[in-house]
């Protein structure tokens, strides 16, 4: 009995190690947002973070073409859905919808190549990532 029973068990343990080996580099996880190949906020808040230094390097450099391309990505993830409900308060959700105004508003800017327009923007669309960042560290203490 016991002799079979430790058989069982190494075996049970080979095939966790065989399994955990096979499995040890999983696949990332499907594409969980609406229309963007950004995984859920952690990943999303990167792209924003390194789309607003693209914007900023455009608009210092006078370049509508990449400030539109970067302001598109912006208002494209300020849609998604990880990003407009994954949190209920209520600043979070008022933060986002200005999050979303300030990001389109860059994108008509830049089209018409308003860079003035294009600077209000960028600093309307700062002002709600501090203010958001401030909100949600309140929040989580
Ligand atoms: C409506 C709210 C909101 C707005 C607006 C917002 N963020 Fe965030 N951000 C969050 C929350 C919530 C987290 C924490 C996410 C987590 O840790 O799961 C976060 C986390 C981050 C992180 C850390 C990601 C990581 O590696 O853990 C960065 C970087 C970031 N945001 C950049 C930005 C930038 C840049 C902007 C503006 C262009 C912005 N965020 C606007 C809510 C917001």
């Amino acid at each position: 009995m016991f002799p079979s029973r430790l058989l069982a068990f190494a075996a049970a343990g080979l095939l966790a190690l065989f399994v955990g080996h096979s499995f040890a580099q999983p696949k990332k996880p499907p594409v969980a947002t609406d229309s963007l190949p950004v995984p859920p906020e952690k990943e999303a808040m990167k792209e924003k973070r390194t789309r607003a230094h693209a914007v900023l390097d455009a608009l210092t450099a006078g370049d509508p073409d990449a400030l539109r391309r970067n302001a598109e990505v912006l208002s494209l993830i300020a849609d998604m859905r990880v990003f407009v409900s994954g949190y209920k308060t209520e600043e979070y959700r008022y933060q986002a919808k200005v999050f979303k105004h300030a990001a389109d508003d860059l994108v008509a800017a830049a089209k018409a190549k308003n860079m003035d327009a294009a600077a209000l923007a960028y600093a309307d669309m700062t002002r709600t990532c501090v203010k958001c960042h401030t909100h949600f560290r309140g929040v989580k203490d």
